[in-house]
């Protein structure tokens, strides 16, 4: 039997969470410490339309922490983005995310580092750091990042232009024109 438990002490457990999280970069706590698990997500997590990377849940969001859940589609990565002024943590709750690391090199981008995130694990996000994810099967993973970002950006690859978005903008293409608060295009490649 599934426990179902009442928002008062999701929303509880979860402010407990962030409170711990808050030592960034102390080692991430497992979930099991405050008493939540994959089935306390399970049911809020949305599901993303079959050509976009993921779908988010909101948990939290002020402008000390945003916490959201994720619901990826399998095999449709998203754009390589950083996380504007956030450092933070992301939990694989469920499925695999294999994530790529880049380093920008003035006028492209470069693959520096791949891991593989399963469920139960977790991992640091740098607020320099430049990364894609893609599901690999059904996949639901937690982000926690302090502070909220008011803007992050995207790297065209195809376009050779690095976009500066803001507000709630999900890491692919097209963006909507009125979240693009920068284009920047990329310098020809020497
Ligand atoms: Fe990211």
């Amino acid at each position: 039997m599934i426990f179902e438990m009442d928002s008062t002490t999701f929303a509880h457990r979860l402010e407990k969470l962030v409170a711990k999280l808050r030592d960034f970069p102390g080692a991430a706590p497992s979930l099991d410490l405050f008493g939540l698990d994959v089935d306390a997500f399970r049911a809020m997590a949305p599901v993303a339309p079959p050509n976009v990377p993921y779908a988010r849940h909101l948990l939290r969001s002020t402008s000390e922490v945003e916490v959201a859940l994720a619901r990826w589609t399998p095999g449709i990565a998203c754009a390589p983005h950083d996380h504007g002024v956030s450092n933070g943590w992301i939990y694989c709750l469920s499925g695999r995310l294999r994530e790529t690391e880049y380093a920008w090199t003035g006028d492209s981008l470069v693959e520096i580092d791949e891991h593989v995130r399963k469920a139960g694990e977790t991992c640091a996000v740098r607020a320099d750091e430049i990364h894609t994810c893609v599901a690999e099967g059904e996949t639901m993973t937690l982000h926690v990042y302090f502070p909220r970002s008011e803007s992050v950006r995207l790297f065209d690859t195809t376009g050779r232009r690095t976009l500066t978005v803001v507000g709630e903008v999900g890491a692919w293409f097209p963006v909507a024109p009125e979240r693009i608060s920068e284009s920047q295009p990329w310098p020809r490649s020497r």
